[in-house]
């Protein structure tokens, strides 16, 4: 082999092996509303897919514990398809005592099993909101917190169910898995929409963010993560924390563990006491 191609090996090589996850990255996101009378401290775990084997579960739990959130979203794909679930119920059997909020993503919904596996998320402390919402108090702020489960092949939700199920003033999330349905969340009168689904773009530009591709949005997709304006609210959405996807590793795209601070905001003409 001739030596140009030797180091033209070693390169693609080392450019590939410094892009394998090494980490999970915890990610911070600021939002301030009128809403909002307090700080809250909201973690968003999305897309374990049941990849928590012990070392990793154990170092999960602990940096959600020391985050000390009010309370946990997950917008859906904690659990896998074919009876994969176990390690996301002892990771989650963990946090137990922090009020967790999850909706269905594709890959549960995909399950025959699903009415078991929603009751045993619910064993361990999880809220199911499939399809509803409910009102949830954080010191002397008022969330509504809803969500609405991935349904198969095409069955989008229309504007005016998802409305529907919100019905107070507070501060108003929805959790859905799939963030390509943005074009529905725009029409929405909810503050904030939570997804995942897109893993990040599975394999992204060196040092950049931008990844491949992502389901229903082909190449070089535009929602894999990070905070986007949807009009009336905004789209939060997280990179996902399994580390393949069918046998496929991400590259320069680590794992994430999301930390939203929601923050008052001063109306105009109000003083700060
Ligand atoms: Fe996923």
């Amino acid at each position: 082999m001739k030596l140009n191609k030797i180091w033209g090996l070693v390169a693609v090589g080392a450019v590939v092996g410094l892009g394998l996850p090494y980490k999970i990255d915890t990610v911070y996101y600021e939002i301030s509303d009128e809403k909002i009378n307090d700080e809250l401290c909201l973690v968003i775990l999305s897309d374990l897919h049941d990849d928590a084997p012990e070392k990793r579960l154990n170092e999960l739990s602990k940096r959600v514990r020391d985050l000390k959130p009010d309370l946990i979203l997950m917008p859906g794909d904690m659990a896998e398809e074919r009876n994969h679930q176990d390690r996301t119920i002892a990771l989650l059997k963990t946090l137990t005592g922090i009020p967790m909020y999850y909706t269905t993503g594709n890959h549960e919904e995909y399950r025959w099993d699903l009415t078991s596996l929603l009751a045993r998320f619910q064993d361990v402390g999880v809220t199911v909101l499939d399809n509803r919402a409910m009102e949830v108090p954080v010191k002397n702020t008022l969330l509504e917190i809803g969500g609405i489960k991935c349904r198969r092949g095409a069955g989008e939700y229309s504007p005016e169910e998802v409305s529907d199920l919100f019905h107070t003033d507070g501060y108003r999330i929805l959790l859905s898995h799939k963030p390509n349905w943005v074009e529905l969340y725009e029409q929405i009168d909810a503050d904030l929409f939570v997804s995942g689904h897109a893993h990040g773009g599975q394999w992204c530009i060196p040092f950049t963010k931008q990844g491949l591709a992502a389901p229903s949005q082909g190449l070089f997709p535009k929602y894999t993560s990070g905070i986007h304006e949807t009009g009336k609210g905004k789209m939060l959405i997280s990179r996902g924390l399994v580390r393949h996807y069918h046998g496929l590793p991400r590259l320069y795209n680590n794992p994430e563990i999301v930390v939203l601070t929601l923050k008052p905001r001063i109306r105009e003409g109000e003083k700060e006491s």
